[in-house]
């Protein structure tokens, strides 16, 4: 595998970072981490409720920290949020401390994966669509910036593009 000292899974909500990140950990014997949820063991509480309490701004200021944080270790998996690449510091740390995997799905396979989840403070409104296309209007130039790797999730379950991503690492 690559030597770098951490495999960073980037890209938009729905790509599969997590189920694919702690599948690839498994076949690695390599430590997992969300980031999402280490921000929520952090701070106790949720991350719709840390949205509400302290607006999206609160919330990049507790991403940011925790991925720096977590960079400072070696030999993880970590599964970042959609928008941790919006931080120019985390970017640069992501590109130093580990291999970044951009991790790719189409905006119909997005809805479809996400469909049923309600803990997506940025998608709880009736405009999801139109805000995952802005997203990722948005954010697709930050995930090409920082990709060692960019691997295209639409063809496959977790456990198939864990195997596949595999062989490309
Ligand atoms: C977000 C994505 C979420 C989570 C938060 C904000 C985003 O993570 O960090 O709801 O800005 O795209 P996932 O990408 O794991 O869904």
């Amino acid at each position: 595998m690559n030597p770098a000292p951490n495999l960073v899974l980037v890209g938009p909500m729905g790509a599969g970072k997590s189920s694919i990140g702690r599948r690839l950990a498994g076949r690695f014997g390599l430590a997992f981490v969300d980031a999402d949820r280490e921000i929520e063991t952090r701070t106790g509480t949720t991350i719709p409720t840390i949205f509400e309490c302290e607006g999206e701004a609160g919330f990049r200021a507790r991403e940011s920290a925790t991925l720096a944080h977590l960079l400072l270790d070696e030999g993880q998996v970590i599964a970042t949020g959609g928008g941790a690449v919006l931080d120019a510091g985390s970017r640069q740390r992501m590109r130093e401390r580990a291999f970044v995997v951009y991790l790719q799905v189409s905006l119909a396979r997005q809805l479809d994966r996400l469909a049923r989840d309600r803990s997506r403070p940025l998608i709880a409104g009736d405009d999801r669509e139109q805000v995952l296309q802005r997203l990722s209007e948005q954010r697709a130039p930050l995930y090409e910036e920082i990709a060692d790797l960019r691997f295209d999730t639409d063809p496959w379950f977790p456990p198939q593009a864990a195997v596949q991503l595999a062989r490309l690492l």
